[in-house]
């Protein structure tokens, strides 16, 4: 097998760009249940932006706002409204990850940069991606500060998490005849494989469809999935995400919970409002799964999704988008043996998310 010349041990971070950061790492903080760990901004030296980085389990969020209008985090902004910027992505050699990914094609944006301070040297690179979306690679091997240089830790109350582990996977929605062009870039510029694919006809209702592709990596840390629209009656929601986002970009993050039920019980008492399934979903979802050992009434009153592959079953919910804009949300999963997506529950998930859509006026 030829080796991996991009040999990513996992997500570093993921950086939003938002309208108002502190008030952002509030809510993320309250909320999500992660742990403010270090800020940048006027009082570190840092002149143009804020920046608070947020922790828990082994998911690292950074919420970044600009202190002026002229500002290409403000403008970002004002054109995409708050998502996700960057998406770090841990690697062993930041100058080699830039190389072979220039030499496969990459655009980039940001050569390899070495920043020191008295806690060592931080070195990061960054390469386009899909919209205004970027990839940055990061080795913080011989960096032992609070996040970056910069940046000064937080000492900020005790954590109360929801039980959020770690990132499972980021969703990516582009234009309608852009996913196989990604998928390729997935494969040529990052050595990643397709894990599988959905076509519209496994992802469709009356009214609207998309198809997907998992884009994954050699070593399996990281998984990609790429959506587009496919043709509908009325407006799918990939066609919505893309009107109101003003482009492609990240539509979802997936977060992995060891215990789901708790969880959602948690962020459900904080009020994150999650998307709803008819109740025949669970009638239809018995059958198809069967005894798994899982809660059926339990699973209903809280709304989690079920599915089963040949490789075992995984549990999933939700959120609706956290933003005024109908952009980006998030997912909790549980995974027992399934490596899937919840294809299974594609469909259920639709007819969920269009009765949502009708109430915006937008399908
Ligand atoms: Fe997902």
């Amino acid at each position: 097998m030829a080796e991996d010349f991009l040999p990513i041990k996992g997500y570093d971070h993921v950086e939003f760009y938002v309208g108002n950061a502190k008030q952002a790492a509030h809510f993320y903080d309250k909320t999500f249940g992660f742990k403010p760990v270090a800020k940048a901004g006027l009082e570190t030296g840092c002149r143009d932006r804020a920046s608070y980085v947020m922790e828990q389990g082994n998911a690292r969020f950074v919420f970044t706002s600009a202190y002026g209008p002229d500002h290409e985090i403000a403008r970002h902004c004002a054109l995409h409204g708050d998502g996700v910027k960057s998406i770090g992505l841990s690697v062993p050699d930041v100058d080699r990850a830039i190389a072979e990914t220039k030499k496969r094609g990459a655009t980039v944006l940001q050569q390899t940069t070495s920043v020191k301070d008295e806690h060592g040297t931080y070195v990061t690179g960054t390469i386009k991606y899909a919209g205004d979306t970027v990839f940055r690679f990061v080795d913080r091997k011989n960096y032992h500060g609070a996040f970056a240089p910069g940046f000064k830790p937080i000492q900020a109350h005790g954590p109360l998490p929801v039980g959020l582990a770690a990132i499972d996977h980021i969703v990516t929605n582009v234009y309608l005849g852009e996913m196989n062009f990604w998928a390729k870039w997935f494969e040529e510029v990052m050595g990643f494989s397709n894990l599988c694919g959905f076509t519209d006809k496994d992802i469709s209702t009356e009214y609207s469809a998309l198809m997907s592709k998992v884009m994954e990596n050699g070593t399996g840390k990281c998984k990609f999935p790429i959506n587009e629209p496919a043709e509908g009656k009325k407006k799918s929601q990939i066609e919505e995400f893309l009107d109101y986002y003003y482009g492609p970009g990240v539509q979802h993050i997936a977060m992995n919970s060891g215990n789901i039920y708790d969880t959602v019980t948690e962020l459900r008492r904080r009020d994150i409002d999650f998307l709803r399934v008819p109740d025949t979903y669970y009638d239809y979802m018995r059958k198809r799964v069967g005894d798994v050992g899982e809660d059926w009434d339990k699973l209903q009153d809280l709304g989690i999704l079920i599915d089963r592959d040949d490789d075992g079953y995984l549990l999933q919910i939700f959120t609706a988008p956290v933003q005024d804009r109908p952009t980006l949300f998030f997912e909790v999963i549980e995974r027992h043996g399934s490596r899937g997506f919840g294809i299974g529950n594609f469909k259920a998930l639709f007819i969920s998310i269009e009765a949502e859509q009708a109430l915006r006026g937008n399908l």
